[in-house]
């Protein structure tokens, strides 16, 4: 599936032979001991997950603590430092967005990547220009057109898709990104934080149509959403990530609001331990070098 098919990844170190993980058939993506730092910062420590077809997995965790990245990693906009992933069983080694998207793994990014100058149905178009080769006679017109037809099928309702996509709503922006990641021909789709900058109306749309194409059972997401109860009630499983680590996984059926919240607490709770005891020992150190 991956050009090259080669079973190690790039950046294996030498001995390390990375097998395929025991693949649970139904797995449609598997991502085995990812690490990825920048600089002195660890970003993802150590994650491993797994995304089967037609499911709805919610990643949640708190600011920094690594969901971003791991979308990026999955998505090719950048390369894990260690560790392998797997697309319907063979190796997974995307080297850019465009190669990920080749092999039916899409993106809505939190940062969105809209080009405010291009209008709207232009920007639903982006990055399909090969799509639109194979399709010359996809003209203005048409793009338009078809545009139109898949906003109206999610329900949003622009009255104009000619004006740079500068001049709308943070919440319409929104809805045009997740618009264009449904409407590729992606098998998995990874959405980061697809309701923020949305009006109640606009996000309670992008639900149904989450819940919509989560009956169809083609299409797999991970969704990263900051809202619990959002979680419960469109994915199916949910996975907690903290400093680069997940360390949740239950089906979105055997948890709830309040252990959820009691985890998130917890996790606070043992932070500000941890810092306490940090400052502490500093404290005692600075003691003994300076005793006055
Ligand atoms: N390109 C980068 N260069 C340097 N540090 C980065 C980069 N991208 C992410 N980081 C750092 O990696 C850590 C994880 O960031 P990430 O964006 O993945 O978090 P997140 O879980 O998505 O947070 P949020 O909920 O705020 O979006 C943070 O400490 C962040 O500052
Ligand atoms: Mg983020």
């Amino acid at each position: 599936m991956c050009e090259g098919g080669q079973a190690l990844a790039e950046d294996t170190l030498p001995g390390e032979v990375i097998v395929a993980p025991v693949s649970d058939a139904d797995d449609v993506l598997r991502v085995e001991h990812i690490a990825k730092s920048f600089g002195p910062v660890t970003a993802l420590r150590d994650v491993s997950l797994h995304l089967k077809k037609g499911e709805v997995l919610g990643l949640l965790g708190d600011n920094g603590a690594g969901k971003s990245t791991l979308i990026k990693t999955i998505c090719g906009f950048q390369k894990q430092d260690s560790g392998a992933m797997w697309l319907k069983g063979e190796p997974y080694e995307p080297r850019s967005v465009d190669h990920a998207r080749s092999l039916g793994v899409d993106v809505v990014y939190q940062d969105l990547a809209l080009i405010d100058e291009l209008s709207v149905y232009q920007n639903m178009f982006l990055c399909r220009e090969e799509r639109v080769a194979r399709l010359p006679f996809l003209d203005r017109r048409s793009m338009k057109k078809e545009a139109r037809a898949a906003l109206d099928e999610i329900g949003i309702h622009l009255p104009r898709l000619d004006v740079p996509v500068a001049r709308l709503s943070g919440g319409q922006r929104q809805s045009i990104a997740v618009a264009r990641g449904v409407y590729s021909d992606a098998d998995i789709l990874l959405l980061d934080e697809p309701l923020a900058a949305m009006g109640a109306k606009e996000g309670a749309m992008i639900l149904e149509l989450i819940a919509r194409l989560k009956k169809e059972g083609k299409l797999s997401m991970i969704m990263i959403l900051h809202n619990y109860v959002h979680v419960l009630e469109s994915c199916d499983r949910v996975n907690m990530i903290v400093d680069g680590v997940i360390t949740f996984d239950k089906p979105a059926a055997e948890t709830s609001l309040e252990e959820l919240t009691e985890i998130v607490v917890d996790e606070y709770r043992r932070a500000r331990a941890a810092a306490n005891a940090e400052e502490v020992a500093e404290a005692a150190e600075a003691a003994v070098l300076d005793p006055e």
